[in-house]
């Protein structure tokens, strides 16, 4: 298939939009990371998704949506909590999970009886959600297992010739993938930390968990695949630790990337560093730990996951 690679402009999102409601796959900015689309209410198009991204047919999709209005055809409740959430995050980086309306097809949320749903924030999405006239079911546009993509050339580097059309637009904002909650059980869980953090949620709702590796883990079905994973092997460990770590690496290609001015920037450029050092080809990137509060929960969850060895002190 010949992809189109379209800028941002009025006749493009709309061309896009087009696309979407032929049921064609339609990669797009959102604030977080790219995502690659398709019509939510067609099992059809959803099902391109899973093949072009290489994705295992139980890892659930979020539906994306542009206007309040259409979450009634789409889910079963809302709770209290879900309108204090949304009143407060919305539109913007957290996904909810809710009880799934049959109008959305089974396969979107891998035969489970619940849906992910999260309004972004970008313009760019917005637009082209609301001007598609349908939900948007999607994923980040990276192949399964590669880093999330945050620049338009990782996605093209992916997904090119295995999709209808890439809107080529900016840098991503945030760079990690959206905070997953899921408000179906009776103490609301997070599933996925990301930006919202979960000291902002216990703000607005009070208590919530935090799924935990037994127990919860398979509430997501995505969070036990290998993930975000360079080719290279990633080591975690304190700054301190560095030097002393890559002597014994002596003779190998080497990377480093250290937490140099704030939290947001290293969490932002985490996933477009680990493209880039493959793309040099290093063998071993050595990340700095960071704390695992705030931001710093979601940055861990995403470095854990990367990483085949932790050194802790
Ligand atoms: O920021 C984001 O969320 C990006 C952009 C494109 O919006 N999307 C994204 O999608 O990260 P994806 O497919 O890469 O991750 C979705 C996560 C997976 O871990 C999946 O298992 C979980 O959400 N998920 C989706 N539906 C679910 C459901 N019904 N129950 C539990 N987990 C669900
Ligand atoms: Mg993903």
């Amino acid at each position: 298939m010949k992809t189109q690679i379209l800028t941002v402009s009025k006749n493009n999102i709309e061309k896009a939009a087009r696309a979407l409601s032929e049921n064609k796959l339609v990669a797009f900015p959102t604030e977080t990371v790219y995502g690659l689309g398709a019509n939510a209410l067609s099992e059809e198009a959803v099902k391109k998704i899973f093949i072009a991204k290489g994705r295992p047919s139980d890892n659930p999709l979020i539906v994306h949506i542009s206007s309040i209005n259409i979450l009634e055809k789409l889910v079963a409740e809302i709770p209290l909590k879900a309108k204090k959430l949304m009143k407060n995050f919305w539109p913007g980086p957290l996904t909810i999970i809710f009880k799934r309306k049959n109008t959305v097809p089974k396969i979107v949320s891998a035969g489970l009886e619940t849906v992910a749903i999260r309004m972004p924030s970008h313009k760019v999405a917005l637009n082209l959600i609301e001007k598609s006239k349908v939900p948007v079911a999607a994923p980040s546009a990276n192949l399964s297992t590669k880093p999330s993509p945050t620049k338009a050339e990782h996605v093209i580097q992916d997904l090119d010739n295995r999709v209808d059309v890439i809107i080529k637009a900016c840098k991503v904002d945030v760079g990690l993938e959206s905070t997953v909650i899921d408000l179906t059980e009776k103490t609301p869980v997070i599933l996925r930390p990301g930006k919202i953090t979960r000291e902002e949620i216990e703000e607005i709702i009070g208590k919530v968990d935090i799924k935990s590796k037994n127990g919860k883990e398979a509430k997501s079905p995505g969070m036990k695949y290998k993930h975000y994973s360079p080719n290279a092997k990633v080591i975690l460990l304190p700054r301190k630790k560095m030097k002393e770590i890559r002597s014994h690496y002596r003779g190998k290609k080497v990377g480093t990337i250290t937490n140099k001015s704030s939290l947001e920037d290293f969490g932002k450029n985490i996933f477009s560093k680990f493209r880039e050092m493959d793309k040099r080809e290093f063998e071993i990137i050595l990340v700095e730990l960071v704390p695992e509060d705030g931001l710093g929960a979601a940055i861990m969850n995403r470095l854990k996951k990367a990483a085949s060895e932790i050194i802790l002190n």
